[in-house]
């Protein structure tokens, strides 16, 4: 059984920790707050669990195997040192930290202390989202050209406003568009980023664009103050391949297949879809333009979804420990480290204030 101690009573920690007790053979013991009252409510709506009145005491506890870091961003990166002093396995949340260099800090530190350390980025672990990523990679779209993804909510929770506690869309939001076709696309070559600066001071609002040497380009939008698509499309030679919406929590994956085949492209030319008047139809310059837009093939292969999604990085946490790993193939920590770097990138870029 791996016993898990939970940091934090926010929204996150509730939902992970009831996809911990979904998994079997893994329990939570323990979860902390800065106020007893918060850890007792907490600990009281799950089976098998007591509060701790502090994080340190948690941390401290020999019946601890595993700690999972549910604190505000600018948190991790110290509650991850005083867990690796404590010899506990972690799992943090993400962003990992808020410096690339306070993660190769953290990678070396538990890499000596011999324990597992990995991000709390769920959706890289979602069937969907690892069937996508394996289709790209292997070249089922043949060369790919352009990536675009946007993730976009309505927020007014503090932290995601507050500086201090490493608050900013980039951070909260837009690091997923960037971890998810980080295996794919790997470091980007050059940066544009336009962020919108609220009024605490961080981005609301963020557009960023990748190139890369192959001539990809990757483009995104993430935002607090609108729901957006929500969608991540890969854009290649065969086809465009689509997860989402939402693309954190999807089960479906389109894959529009784009007529190489001139008989094809007439085809759906003639169904004249946008009812353009018909003699419009045949000319050649027309065909030419529709061809491009219209797939003359779509496909949804449907993954398994179960539970509320978080537990599929549980299993790889438990699968992890049980086999003496002491990062995730999946996720390992130079990832998520190169994610961090590339956000500081675009931050570093901002001319706009
Ligand atoms: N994986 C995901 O889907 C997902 C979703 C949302 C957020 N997150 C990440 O999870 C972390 C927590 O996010 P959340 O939305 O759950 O936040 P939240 O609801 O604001 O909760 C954060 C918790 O951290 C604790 N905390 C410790 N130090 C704090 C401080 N100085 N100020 C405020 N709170 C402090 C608080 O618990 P006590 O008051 O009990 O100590 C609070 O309940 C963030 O790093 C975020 O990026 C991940």
């Amino acid at each position: 059984m791996l016993k898990w101690g939970v940091l934090g009573t926010g929204e996150v920690a509730f939902d992970v920790a009831y996809a911990i007790n979904y998994v079997s053979d893994n329990k939570v013991i323990g979860v902390a707050s800065r106020s007893a009252k918060n850890a007792e409510w907490f600990a009281n709506n799950l089976p098998d669990a007591k509060g701790y009145p502090d994080y340190d005491s948690l941390i401290q506890d020999p019946e601890i195997d595993v700690i999972y870091i549910a604190t505000p961003n600018s948190t991790h990166t110290d509650m991850m040192r005083k867990c690796i002093a404590a010899k506990k396995h972690i799992l943090c949340e993400k962003p990992f930290c808020l410096k690339s260099e306070e993660g190769q800090e953290i990678k070396a530190l538990a890499k000596a202390a011999n324990v597992f350390c990995m991000e709390a980025l769920w959706t890289r672990f979602i069937p969907a989202t690892q069937k996508a990523i394996s289709k790209v990679k292997n070249g089922d779209l043949g060369s790919l050209r352009y990536v675009k993804g946007s993730f976009g909510h309505i927020f007014s929770k503090d932290r995601c406003f507050n500086k201090q506690l490493g608050g900013g869309v980039l951070f909260d939001l837009g690091m997923y568009l960037i971890s998810l076709t980080y295996p794919i696309l790997g470091k980007p070559d050059g940066y544009q980023f336009m962020p919108t600066i609220g009024k605490s001071g961080v981005d609301v609002q963020s557009s960023f664009t990748f190139s890369y040497k192959s001539g990809i380009i990757a483009s995104y939008h993430c935002s607090f103050l609108n729901d957006l698509e929500n969608t991540i499309e890969f854009y290649g030679e065969k086809g465009i391949l689509k997860l989402g919406p939402p693309f954190y929590r999807t089960s479906k994956i389109q894959f529009d297949h784009q007529a190489t085949n001139s008989n094809t492209a007439e085809k759906s030319v003639r169904k004249n879809p946008y009812g353009y008047p018909g003699p419009m139809q045949s000319a050649p310059y027309f065909k030419e333009r529709l061809k491009p837009i219209l797939p003359s093939s779509t496909k949804i292969s449907s993954h398994s979804f179960k539970g509320n999604g978080y537990h599929y990085e549980i299993e790889e946490v438990y699968n992890c420990i049980k086999n003496g790993q002491l990062e995730s193939t999946i996720l390992p920590l130079e990832h998520s480290i190169q994610v961090v770097e590339i956000m500081n990138k675009l931050y570093a870029s901002n001319t706009v204030s």
